[in-house]
């Protein structure tokens, strides 16, 4: 069984101000997501300097190409040491079993556990009428959700991200042990910013979701480790606090 955990989402444009943002949690080591913005400005080194730190990371780069190009570029994201990584069921299932065994490959070299792959089924920008209209996808939105969820399971990916409102449907699907990573998370008296599903953590914790993707409720707090804590506690009832 995955432990559950909150993953800080570092939407920051600089090596800098990561670092300093991570310092204000003493010696906790939050989990943290680090998305293109951050890897295209600071690099694998700044992976590296997080890791050493004692970070776990989820490297959010979405991959998409060719079988043979995503396996390579996995084996690179395996070396490197993070804990997940994810990419576009989009791209089918060859290329989602290439990249499997591209970061099992990596991993192997490395003598580490082969990092977890998660899927992206469609983008939350992708809304139901740019599926017909632009894209050409004849399906509804929730079965093109459902059958690229299958397509990741089939392919021997660890999981999904999605919305905390269909984690539980997804786990149905797939089993339990097929993970969810659930952003579009706030506290009840917080702000919604631009995310339109949203849930609390209390509440995406009886959906059974296994990690919530926390950004601005934490980032932009006044005071981000009692943030962060607040989370966690009403997210995994306190067990690793
Ligand atoms: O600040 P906020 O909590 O909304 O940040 C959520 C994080 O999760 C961001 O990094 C965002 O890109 C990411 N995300 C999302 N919705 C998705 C996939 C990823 O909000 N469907």
């Amino acid at each position: 069984m995955n432990q559950k955990d909150v993953i800080i989402a570092c939407d920051f444009s600089s090596a800098e101000e990561t670092l300093a943002f991570l310092d204000r949690f003493g010696g906790r080591k939050p989990y943290v997501k680090i998305g293109m913005e951050l890897y295209y400005a600071a690099g694998p080194d700044m992976v590296r300097r997080i890791l050493e730190r004692g970070h776990r990371v989820f490297l959010d780069l979405k991959l998409h190409d060719i079988p043979n190009t995503v396996q390579k570029a996995m084996k690179n994201l395996a070396r490197l040491g993070v804990d997940m990584t994810n990419l576009h069921a989009a791209g089918g299932k060859k290329m989602m079993q290439a990249a499997v065994e591209g970061l099992a490959e990596g991993a192997a070299e490395a003598g580490r556990e082969r990092p977890l792959l998660i899927a992206v089924t469609q983008l939350t920008s992708t809304s139901a009428e740019m599926l017909k209209d632009e894209l050409l996808i004849g399906t509804l939105m929730e079965e093109t959700v459902a059958h690229y969820a299958s397509n990741a399971a089939q392919s021997g990916l660890d999981g999904v991200v999605c919305s905390p409102h269909e984690a539980a449907a997804v786990k149905r699907a797939n089993g339990q042990d097929f993970l969810t990573v659930t952003p579009g998370i706030r506290f009840a008296d917080g702000s919604a910013d631009d995310q339109v599903r949203i849930m609390t953590p209390e509440k995406a914790r009886a959906t059974g979701t296994d990690y919530i993707v926390v950004g601005r409720a934490v980032t932009a707090a006044a005071d981000p480790q009692s943030a962060y804590l607040r989370c966690l506690e009403a997210f995994t009832g306190g067990i690793n606090l």
